[in-house]
């Protein structure tokens, strides 16, 4: 039996799916090579953002045809639960993030129950009991890898439906998680990313499970650090990055890391939401503009090509024409390298979806659209000052939108560009790049 997955939200979406890839894998199904081509269907879903959830939905509802079988995982059944059967009553199996393990035993039942024509059943599952298999099983064959450390997310920022539909903080121990590394560095794995919702209160909250940290100075007030100089030792490893960071996490230790280790990549996606106090403080937040700018400050310090990514929502429930300007100046103060612009979507049960969505559409648009304007001027100015200097990359070999250059990422996580020279594979081989021009996204540059 053939499956495809489709997936749409974060990074954690990505890994969710590929754990159940190589799941599926394992026991036997095989990866289809289209829709046509695949006897299962599962769509992975994302819920931060009504449009979100709406395109999983319509996704899922189109793949769905009559002797296919089909599910939809993600975080979308989580918020839905039973309704996830009124949108959907074709739909064969749904299945809560947390619970995601379950899905190849479920597929084989609603098999078995077809081949013996039983009458169809629908299967539900909103548990949140987490399989380890589903945690550490990864398909072969790429550099790059995901590795989740901590699940869920205890912040409650009031916009949010994250903490309802991923659950509380769960920190994996430290132990499987260096074996993880571990194993795939055997593999032939070079770069890992770590993720979680808000990585660095990894080992925060359920600190129990950090208990390979003897030599921490601070005891285990800060474990995220330690598990990053613990996997920094792994042989094979050359690069290790991490998403997304609460700016209450950049403390002297993390800059600390980034300072002494090269292996750690000198970029981080640090989600500001806003740049005005009010808005902050609505939004649970738990820091003003300019603490977060002070943490820009001592992250930029580390290095001057240091990258910076961000989050900003605009439209936020009573957002003033006085408050967008002040996220529009916190942008410029921080000089983000990138920034990801969303417009405010009340989501069911959040704090804020008790208050008026009151910014119209067309301003949310509007907001957008300037903050769009300024992030391409300011990645051109910023990626200028890198003309002339030297970028090593890993090669990911032909750039996917003109195959005749190849393509690569520097540590800072930036795009780069150069003609098509030599039989670079996406082997992760070390490449040193000479910068000769910038556009906003994209560096374009000659090998030296
Ligand atoms: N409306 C708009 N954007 C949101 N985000 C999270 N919740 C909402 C919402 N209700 C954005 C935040 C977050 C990113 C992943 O999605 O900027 O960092
Ligand atoms: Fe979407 Fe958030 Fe779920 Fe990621 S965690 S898929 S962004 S709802």
């Amino acid at each position: 039996m053939k499956f495809l997955i489709h997936t749409y939200g974060c990074q954690m979406n990505v890994r969710d799916s590929e754990a159940l890839e190589a799941m599926m894998l394992s026991r036997g199904f095989e990866l289809a090579s289209s829709e046509d081509d695949a006897d299962i269907v599962i769509v992975n879903s994302c819920t931060v953002r009504q449009k979100a959830e709406e395109k999983a939905i319509g996704k899922v509802g189109n793949l769905i045809a009559a002797k296919k079988i089909s599910g939809l995982m993600g975080c979308a059944v989580k918020r839905l639960g039973e309704d996830v059967f009124k949108r959907l009553p074709a739909l064969d199996f749904a299945v809560a993030p947390r619970a995601l393990g379950l899905i190849p035993k479920i597929v084989s039942d609603i098999i078995g129950a077809r081949n013996s024509g039983k009458a169809r059943k629908r299967i539900l599952e909103l548990g949140d009991d987490l399989i380890p298999e589903a945690l550490s099983s990864h398909t072969t064959g790429s550099w790059k890898a995901f590795v989740t450390v901590l699940l869920g997310c205890d912040n409650r920022c009031s916009y949010c439906i994250v903490p309802d539909v991923r659950g509380h903080e769960y920190s994996r121990p430290a132990s499987e998680i260096v074996a993880e590394v571990e194993a795939l560095a055997k593999g032939g794995v070079k770069e890992v990313m770590l993720l979680g919702q808000s990585v660095l209160r990894y080992g925060i909250r359920n600190d129990a499970f950090i208990p390979s940290f003897p030599s921490s100075p601070k005891g285990y007030t800060e474990p995220f650090p330690r598990l990053l100089e613990r996997l920094c030792e792994i042989d094979g490893i050359e690069r290790i990055r991490f998403t997304s960071a609460h700016p209450g996490g950049v403390t002297d230790e993390l800059v600390d890391v980034f300072t002494r280790f090269g292996k750690v990549c000198r970029h981080l996606h640090l989600p500001v939401q806003s740049g005005s106090d009010r808005i902050l403080k609505d939004m649970g937040r738990r820091y003003t503009r300019e603490e977060y700018l002070s943490s820009v400050k001592r992250l930029r310090s580390i290095a001057d090509d240091f990258a910076l990514t961000t989050d900003v929502i605009v439209g936020y429930p009573g957002e003033t024409q006085e408050d967008f300007e002040a996220t529009r100046s916190l942008m410029d103060e921080a000089g983000f390298d990138n920034s990801f612009i969303f417009k405010y979507s009340p989501r069911p049960g959040t704090r804020s979806s008790l208050k008026k969505d009151d910014v119209p559409k067309e301003e949310k648009e509007r907001r957008d659209q300037v903050l769009l304007g300024d992030q391409e001027r300011r990645g051109i100015e910023r990626n200028s000052r890198l003309i002339g200097t030297v970028r090593e990359v890993l090669s990911e070999g032909p750039s996917k939108r003109n195959p005749d250059r190849l393509s690569a990422r520097d540590s800072g996580n930036r795009i780069v560009v150069w003609p098509k020279d030599d039989d670079f594979i996406n082997d992760g081989s070390k490449v040193n790049l000479k910068i000769t021009d910038a556009h906003a996204q994209i560096l374009i540059a000659e090998r030296i």
